[in-house]
């Protein structure tokens, strides 16, 4: 682990940007490479076969998923966009002067909105962004730094597990963790009740969790969302092909693969595949893997979840991650709720002999 505080050597102005930001990487970088791939060749090894999520965004599908935000048959981002719209400035009434931790910082564009809001009531602006992309961190940063005068940042280049284990102390007088954009919908149960454990555990008590989901709708809505017309969602996803092809030496044929997207009722949760269109062998040589398809065999590549509101909020308390407010759009379409980590309880379950410590 190392931190790279940039030198601050002409300007000595308080505003410069140098002075206002650090990045930290927690990611040991060689350690790193050296299990590089091995959820790709545990993925596809399996029956049925998976791949991570996480292989969507390269350059170009990190583009992809700009232009996925857009469409018309995509309401999330422009939902959720609206909703931290009106929301914000209760926010940042409830939390006060906070720092915003966000996990996948992303081209934080929503974040604006929350920093807009601290900046209006002229609290102090702090922000950690969390994201194993040093180059999307380090872009993103530098703009909002230019953007906001009064901003400093602490960047965290890391997966959010390890960044949650290790979160700098706070120098405001609270935090919120923000984790917008319903990306726990790829999250299985399983894994969503472990990355909460981590969440209960970064947190001190009285401070904040926002988080933002997609909710149960009616199927076609949903399927329509993951199968626009113009196909962007079927590019985003073949997209994987081409970047495994680049970073394992790989020739998968993206044309030899097709899209598809379907809604699982029961599990409320689209599922997204990329399917063979005949039988073939892919190599993915860095990996030192030969993969055979059968014709119509398929990959998952992404689970998208879709929730309900107060079943979330239940889940959430139960973890000491008390709910303090919710909000939705006029359709209920998606949500976004603010947690606040419960102060322990005096009388439960005492040890022996303890002395019940004063407040
Ligand atoms: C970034 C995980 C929220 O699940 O809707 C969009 C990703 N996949 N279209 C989602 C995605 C296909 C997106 N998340």
């Amino acid at each position: 682990m190392y931190t790279s505080q940039t030198a601050s050597s002409k300007s000595a102005s308080p505003y410069a940007i140098e002075n206002r930001l650090q990045v930290q990487h927690l990611l040991a970088l060689s350690q790193n490479k050296q299990n590089e791939g091995s959820d790709v060749v545990s993925g596809l090894k399996q029956t049925p076969k998976t791949l991570p999520p996480k292989y969507f965004y390269d350059d170009r599908g990190s583009q992809l998923f700009e232009q996925i935000c857009e469409l018309p048959e995509y309401y999330l981002t422009r939902t959720e966009t609206a909703i931290l719209q009106t929301c914000a400035a209760e926010i940042v009434q409830i939390t006060g002067a906070s720092e915003l931790v966000e996990l996948g910082s992303g081209s934080a564009t929503k974040t604006r909105i929350l920093l807009d809001a601290y900046n209006n009531l002229d609290l102090p602006l702090r922000y950690l962004p969390i994201d194993v992309s040093a180059g999307i961190l380090e872009t993103s940063a530098r703009q909002l730094l230019l953007d906001y005068p009064s901003l400093s940042i602490h960047g965290l280049v890391s997966t959010y597990e390890l960044a949650l284990e290790q979160l700098p102390p706070t120098k405001l007088n609270t935090r919120t963790i923000c984790f917008i954009g319903s990306t726990l919908g790829n999250l299985t149960p399983k894994e969503c009740d472990r990355f909460f454990a981590h969440i209960a555990n970064a947190l001190q008590p009285g401070e904040y969790f926002l988080l933002g989901i997609d909710l149960q709708k009616p199927k076609h809505l949903l399927e329509a969302a993951y199968n626009d017309s113009s196909g962007v969602t079927a590019q985003f996803n073949l997209n994987m092909l081409d970047h495994l092809n680049w970073r394992f030496e790989g020739n998968f044929d993206p044309n030899q693969f097709e899209h598809l997207a379907f809604y699982n009722q029961s599990q409320s949760q689209i599922e997204i595949y990329l399917r063979s269109k005949k039988a073939q062998t892919v190599e993915l040589r860095a990996l030192d893997l030969i993969v055979e398809f059968e014709t119509g065999e398929t990959i998952m590549t992404e689970i998208s979840r879709k929730f309900d509101l107060n079943a979330m909020q239940r889940e959430l308390g139960a973890r000491g991650l008390a709910p303090v407010q919710a909000w939705t759009d006029a359709n209920r379409w998606f949500g976004l709720l603010l947690c606040q980590m419960e102060f322990p309880r005096r009388n439960a379950s005492p040890a022996p002999n303890s002395i019940a410590a004063a407040d």
